[in-house]
């Protein structure tokens, strides 16, 4: 067997390992690993596709990033290209095709989120062998209990709200802060519940002003001065939408953001307390993956491998506690897995007095 590694979209922490278990798995069967670099990028760019062997992979179980490199701009069924009248984007996907074949790829193991698996499933549609693993630190993938990532991005999340607790309470402060996710809520929920935050706002509830604005100031009719706002990226006001960054380039997807910094304008406003934003953004991609992703990383790796082996393809690997399974890559990624609005994670925030903006 020749497999090929890809790995796809956002960066985040455990792709390493993904990589790492499933060159040594494969070694161990006697298989030639090699890895594409920066999405399907590195299948038309010299030195863009490289051998990867036990010696590639020692010691990168811990690291963040990908030493395969990634991008958001690589999709080959709209591939961004400079036309005559600008930026407009191609089909370049039949290449990708006929470049797997000249490398002698029997299988092609993507490594990716949503976006990446919906293009592993229209190359299996064209008769690559694919095998998907599923990765986004937002958690927002239906057919698995969780993507690697996820858990990092929250530590990370957790601790920044940590650290704003002090300052917030020292100035008697609003500190409002944006985190990722894009449709879902999980990182803005779990970060902010394990984090005590006052407010927590997420894409799955279009938050109201005022009742966001009653919480805060019945906190310091209480005597606690101070409050901490947790706010998705794609969260957004009752009869409003998400707010994007007005650039943006042919093939990359669309930017969310601004939404704590109007959410604290708005705040300061209308309450007359000091609202100050900020934007953790890549920081709850980078770094270290935390024991939970390394070993989920690593088994998902390895489970990519023995699905190889048993010839299953078409398919992704996925956490089914306690093991990891194999789901068809068309039900993978037909549905977004968005927080449950009565699920106990849920109703324990509820049960402590976090307000949800409704
Ligand atoms: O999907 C992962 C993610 O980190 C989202 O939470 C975020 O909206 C997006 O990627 C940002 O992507 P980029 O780094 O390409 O701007």
């Amino acid at each position: 067997m020749r497999i090929a590694l890809t790995t796809g979209g956002g960066d985040a922490p455990g792709l390493n390992a993904v990589i790492r278990a499933a060159v040594l798995a494969a070694e161990s069967l006697g298989w030639t690993v090699l890895g594409i670099r920066e999405g399907y990028d590195g299948l038309f760019e010299p030195g863009g596709v490289v051998r990867l062997d036990r010696n590639e992979v020692r010691g990168i179980t811990h690291l963040g990033g990908t030493i395969l490199g990634t991008t958001n701009r690589g999709d080959p069924f709209d591939y961004p290209v400079e036309g005559p009248d600008g930026a407009t984007t191609e089909d370049r996907s039949d290449l990708v095709v006929d470049r797997l074949r000249q490398e002698g790829i029997d299988c092609l193991i993507a490594i990716g989120g949503d976006g990446s698996l919906a293009i592993a499933n229209k190359l299996a549609a064209k008769g690559v062998k694919v095998i998907g693993v599923p990765k986004t630190i937002d958690n927002d993938l239906k057919a698995t209990v969780a993507t690697f990532g996820f858990h990092t991005a929250v530590q990370t999340a957790t601790d920044a709200i940590d650290k704003l607790h002090s300052t917030a309470e020292s100035h008697r402060r609003v500190m409002v802060v944006e985190m990722m996710g894009r449709h879902a809520g999980w990182i803005a929920l779990f970060a902010g519940v394990s984090a005590t935050a006052d407010v927590i706002l997420i894409p799955e509830i279009p938050y109201d002003l005022e009742l966001v604005c009653e919480k805060i100031e019945e906190r310091y009719r209480r005597g606690r001065e101070f409050a901490i706002v947790v706010v998705a990226e794609g969260a957004y006001e009752v009869g409003d939408a998400p707010s994007y960054e007005p650039d943006g380039s042919a093939g990359t997807p669309r930017r969310l953001g601004g939404q704590a910094k109007k959410l604290a304008k708005r705040i300061g406003k209308k309450t007359g307390i000091e609202a100050r934003s900020l934007v953790l953004g890549h920081l709850q991609r980078g770094g270290q993956p935390i024991a939970y992703d390394r070993i989920l990383s690593l088994r998902f790796g390895s489970a990519a491998i023995e699905l190889a082996a048993k010839g299953e393809f078409g398919c992704m690997v996925a956490l089914d506690p306690p093991d990891v399974r194999a789901v068809p890559l068309e039900a993978a990624i037909a549905e977004r897995k968005l927080v449950p609005l009565d699920s106990d994670v849920m109703r324990t925030a509820r049960a402590m007095g976090v307000s949800f903006g409704d």
